[in-house]
């Protein structure tokens, strides 16, 4: 009996201290210009150096509070913490060299970057998780009261002039309302236009109380992927069901899941498009839709799903995955709207990360999209 305990906590403890594949970009180096300031702080949206963001925030769901990105291969229980160092859009655990994320590439143009997270731990600890104010099992509609919480913060925090300073705001949300639309679709409170306007909500309260602020949208995931991870794999299959009813809904087909994460990147589109947050210079919206084409699971060379990818419950990032996605958003924000890639290959880790341009070294916005020349500065 002893004998198998000891047995067991060993295997455990190896478990435990197996490095997690991970993916960091070292040595990366751009035109040497891209590391300059604006010569003034600029006062337009559509003019901002990566050089003169000086705060980071974040607004989600459990994949932006990286929920088991660092648990031990065999341990889903660990998918009950939140990894937020680890996290692609706002973590700052390590630097760009280990792995890879928006905040630990934007550390290398703003060395004084803050609001990015790290360690282990829930919104509401300060010490760890900063600005991500991203919350496990938020849908569309509680961004707004995440929107709030992170207006309050950023006015009240000393170390933020938030008049001044120029803050990126991360969003990705829409995975969890997916997980309950199958139940009145269009029809009920997970609709495109019901889930369009609880973001629109959101970000005008940002924008009514953050001047200097940039929101950037990861776009909308098609969710038929997820299917094919815990195809055969019982485990996951029966985590899913309780982590997501809609995905475990047969009448709700692979087509349906489908259209329905399009309606909400349509949505997102809409808002952009619109201009309803290009009404001041001084805030800006954009949609960074890398995940939209893709309906297959990252692979190995074998085929198989790569597992690597994903935490032991088969469904949110693992800190592999969450480098990996990060590469991707930034080759997107680096990109000007309307070119922007809308399918990228998630199999291939080789996939260079880019510079900014250094024709239009800011972050790429629909106005600067449209004519760069127009927001030029020293
Ligand atoms: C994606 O990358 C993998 C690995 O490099 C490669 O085998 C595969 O053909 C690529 N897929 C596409 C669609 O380019």
């Amino acid at each position: 009996m002893a004998a198998r305990f000891a047995l067991l906590l060993l295997v455990t403890v190896g478990a435990a201290l197996a490095a997690l594949p991970d993916l960091g970009y070292p040595g990366w180096q751009c035109d040497a210009s891209l590391y300059q300031k604006s010569k003034k702080v600029p006062t337009s949206a559509h003019s901002v150096r990566f050089s003169d963001i000086k705060v980071i925030g974040a607004l989600g769901d459990s994949l932006t509070a990286a929920n088991g990105a660092g648990a031990p291969k065999g341990d889903p229980l660990a998918v009950i913490l939140q990894y937020r160092g680890l996290a692609f859009q706002c973590g700052g655990d390590s630097s760009l060299d280990e792995h890879v994320t928006v905040a630990n590439v934007l550390k290398k143009f703003s060395p004084n970057l803050m609001g990015y997270s790290t360690g282990i731990g829930s919104a509401n600890v300060w010490e760890v998780s900063k600005l991500n104010q991203a919350v496990p099992g938020a849908e569309a509609v509680d961004t707004i009261t995440q929107a709030r919480a992170l207006v309050q913060i950023i006015q009240s925090h000393k170390e933020i002039d938030y008049k001044n300073d120029w803050k990126l705001v991360n969003i990705f949300i829409g995975a969890n309302d997916m997980c309950a639309y199958c139940n009145d679709g269009e029809n009920g409170a997970h609709s495109k236009a019901q889930w369009k306007q609880n973001v629109i909500t959101a970000v005008q309260i940002l924008k009514d109380n953050l001047p200097r602020t940039i929101v950037s949208m990861t776009g909308m995931f098609d969710m038929r992927m997820l299917r094919q991870i815990d195809h055969d794999k019982y485990f996951c299959d029966g985590l899913h069901t309780f982590e997501c009813p809609c995905e475990k809904n047969k009448a709700f087909t692979n087509d349906l899941v489908s259209a329905a994460c399009h309606r909400y990147m349509d949505a997102q589109l809409e808002i952009q498009n619109s201009g309803i947050f290009d009404t001041t210079d001084d805030f800006t919206f954009v949609v960074q839709p890398f995940f939209n084409g893709i309906t297959i699971p990252p692979l190995k060379p074998d085929g198989e799903v790569n597992l690597d990818w994903f935490a032991p419950d088969c469904f949110h990032f693992s800190k592999l995955g969450h480098a990996n996605v990060a590469k991707h958003l930034w080759n997107n924000i680096v990109q000007p709207v309307g070119s922007k890639n809308t399918i990228v290959n998630l199999s291939d880790p080789t996939i260079p990360l880019n510079c900014p341009d250094t024709k239009c070294p800011f972050f790429r916005t629909t106005k600067n999209s449209l004519d760069c020349s127009k927001y030029m500065t020293a």
